[in-house]
């Protein structure tokens, strides 16, 4: 049986003055899919991650989430949609606690404070509960911002860099827990990294843009088999990487 679209992306184009920062972009990721966003700095991801929640105007081009024309149903559609990344601060006085509470009433998540109890568990963060987000360590500010992005179970979740400066111990829980909850929700995901065995860890399919362009796409071992040889077992997306930012 063919999967839903969740996402489609139609000749997008985005422009600051002159500058192309998206080239045209056309894609669709289907429900169910861990999606790795890949190119290298400035290449426009974070730029389309932004026209896809709505924050930012494209100059061309539409997007549909969960069938819907994003411009005309943005309020219905956010109700299901979720973001996170290790730049995104959460006010800075509130503690841990009224942060997720206030984002629990936004998202009218039923039983909020149960869902807080349970992802601070999930997170093992509950017993910070009552500290204010300025004096978290950025490993713990990183698990809030992941509790944030799925208290109100997104249909999809929009990751850019989301574990960006995480030690390697709390990167392979992270993506183990993500998993986890993906499987379990069947929650679709957009994952952008630069931190390649992260992206094989979790991603079942790639899309790689650079200066605003697609440049390839496919699963990993596709994109390791066109990309750098046809006889690869594995792939390699970190000698992939390299390769189509120098090309
Ligand atoms: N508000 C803006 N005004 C002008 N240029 C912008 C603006 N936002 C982004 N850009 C430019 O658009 C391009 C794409 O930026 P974007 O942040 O989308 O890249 P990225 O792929 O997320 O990179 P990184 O991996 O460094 O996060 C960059 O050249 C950036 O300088
Ligand atoms: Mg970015």
């Amino acid at each position: 049986m063919n999967k839903k679209t969740v996402l489609e992306v139609k000749n997008l184009v985005k422009k600051f003055d002159d500058f192309v920062a998206i080239d045209d972009i056309s894609f669709s990721v289907k429900e169910g899919q861990i999606f790795g966003f890949l190119g290298p700095n400035g290449a426009g991801k974070s730029t389309t991650i932004y026209c896809i929640l709505g924050l930012i105007e494209p100059d061309e081009g539409e997007i549909q989430i969960f069938g819907k024309d994003l411009k005309s149903c943005r309020s219905e559609i956010m109700t299901q949609v979720n973001y996170a990344s290790a730049e995104f601060i959460l006010p800075w006085n509130l503690n841990i606690w009224e942060n997720l509470l206030v984002y629990a009433k936004l998202y009218e998540v039923p039983n909020g404070k149960n869902r807080i109890k349970e992802l601070l568990e999930v997170f093992e963060m509950s017993h910070l509960k009552g500290r204010i987000i300025r004096d978290l360590s950025t490993g713990q500010r990183v698990r809030i911002n992941l509790c944030k992005a799925l208290l109100n179970k997104p249909k999809l979740l929009l990751l850019d860099e989301p574990m960006a400066s995480m030690d390697p111990d709390v990167v392979d829980k992270g993506i183990k827990l993500l998993k986890q909850i993906q499987k379990e929700e069947n929650m679709t995901v957009l994952y952008t990294s630069h931190n390649m065995w992260e992206i094989e860890q979790i991603a079942n399919n790639i899309l790689f843009i650079n200066h605003g362009k697609i440049v390839a796409s496919g699963t990993p071992l596709e994109l390791t088999q066109q990309v750098l040889r046809l006889e690869a077992e594995e792939p390699n997306l970190r000698d992939v990487f390299i390769h189509l930012s120098r090309s």
